[in-house]
């Protein structure tokens, strides 16, 4: 099987947890993509979607899936996002697909967050995948010179702008052994509009897709 077959898997997977009439938070990328096919096969049982992107709000638009402004939306029950890389308390870091300031901003909104990865995402130790950071661009320089303070190999994404108007600085070479306290420590730096680590918000729920089916760790 695939990557991608265990990332369908996954997105499948995570109809069961969508109820008749809710709104549905929407994450971003290609596991989000398979969701979003599945979220179209049931479009007439759910109300419509809050999207963390204007990829995702394109792609759920072309099915016919009504995309709601947050703003409008006073409970969201469910959120389903991927990630890249996931850890065994459901703390993750996301970004790969830039969308990380949007994608923490419905996260948080959400009751429950289930997030879709295929197995190839779980860690011991979040920080192979290098950090997503998303920055006011005046500020890019400032805030590289601090991350290296904190032992980071900045590196800045070339011909990205996210969808804030912001770039993206990948923060290369960290061990993160406490998720918590690092994403607290880059909140308190000027500049940082939001960091890819989902710490104080993990997941309540992760389905993930192998060659031998969907787990679902609760
Ligand atoms: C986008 C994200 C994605 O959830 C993450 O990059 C995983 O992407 P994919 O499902 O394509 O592997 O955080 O900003």
């Amino acid at each position: 099987m695939t990557q991608d077959e265990m990332k369908r898997h996954a997105a499948w997977a995570a109809l069961e947890f969508i109820s008749k009439d809710s709104i549905v938070g929407v994450g971003t990328g290609s596991t989000v993509n398979h969701f979003i096919d599945a979220l179209a096969s049931i479009k007439s049982d759910i109300r419509g979607a809050v999207s963390s992107s204007e990829q995702s709000t394109a792609k759920l638009k072309q099915l016919g899936i009504a995309v709601l402004d947050l703003n409008e939306v006073s409970e969201l029950s469910i959120y389903v996002d991927g990630a890249d890389e996931i850890n065994g308390q459901k703390q993750m870091i996301k970004g790969g697909g830039a969308a990380l300031t949007r994608e923490k901003i419905v996260a948080a909104v959400a009751k429950t967050f289930v997030c879709i990865v295929d197995s190839t995402k779980q860690v011991d130790v979040l920080g192979c995948f290098p950090l997503p950071i998303e920055v006011i661009p005046m500020a890019s320089s400032y805030v590289s010179r601090e991350l290296k303070k904190l032992g980071a190999t900045p590196v800045l994404r070339q011909g990205v702008i996210t969808d804030n108007g912001n770039q993206i600085i990948d923060a290369h070479d960290l061990q993160i052994t406490d998720p918590l306290q690092l994403e607290q420590q880059l909140n308190n730096i000027v500049g940082i509009v939001t960091n890819g680590l989902f710490a104080r918000r993990p997941a309540d729920i992760v389905l993930v897709g192998s060659s031998s089916g969907t787990k679902v760790i609760k």
